[in-house]
């Protein structure tokens, strides 16, 4: 029996993945599901949007910084930035899969949504959604920013390299980072 689809061609296709987002800042969250993604695809492109609608708190240049430093480790994964569609980022990329990260059923939903729109703008892109580590289905840059912003620990949210960054930007002291556990 002759096997076609993707599996006949496993041996040869190098799967490249982009892990698109806004990473104002890159979180905990985000790296445990780059780690995760680095294992399943051959090369992941971490891709900061630069055209969103939110006013980031940090500029592109200064989000690029945070994620090279925090992803030095991982061989196959890069970081880039991109504007306009997703799907044609990809096209320009070869990339045949767009990963995305769930970490609660109210994540599901805008998610669903995008995975969809995307297949809908190019059918040959495929989203796969992953989970990140239990301990961060709570995280978000969101959370992270306003509680920096009153001074909280950031301890285990976020490298300390971006903790550093957040502080300085919000002109807020928190707990020490030395002392953190
Ligand atoms: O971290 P975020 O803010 O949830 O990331 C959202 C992102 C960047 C993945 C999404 O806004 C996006 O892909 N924007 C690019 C523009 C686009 O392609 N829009 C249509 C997607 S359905």
């Amino acid at each position: 029996m002759t096997c076609v689809g993707i599996g006949a061609h496993r041996g040869t296709l190098r799967v490249i993945a982009i892990y698109p987002g806004t990473f104002d800042p890159p979180t905990n969250g985000h790296l445990d599901l780059i780690q995760r993604g680095a294992k399943i695809f051959d090369q992941l492109v971490v891709a900061i949007l630069g055209n969103s609608e939110k006013t980031p708190l940090f500029t592109l240049e200064e989000r690029r910084e945070m994620l090279v430093e925090c992803t030095g480790q991982w061989p196959n994964v890069r970081v880039e930035s991109f504007q306009g569609l997703l799907v044609d980022y990809a096209r320009s990329l070869g990339a045949q899969a767009v990963l995305r990260g769930i970490r609660a059923v109210s994540d599901y939903e805008y998610e669903l949504q995008m995975a969809w729109m995307n297949r809908k703008l190019d059918p040959s892109l495929e989203t796969v959604f992953m989970m990140p580590a239990g301990a961060y289905s709570y995280l978000s840059s969101r959370l992270v920013r306003e509680i920096a912003s009153l001074g909280g620990t950031l301890a285990s949210m976020v490298p300390a390299s971006v903790e550093s960054r957040l502080r300085a930007r919000l002109g807020v002291a928190g707990p020490p980072i030395s002392g953190r556990k």
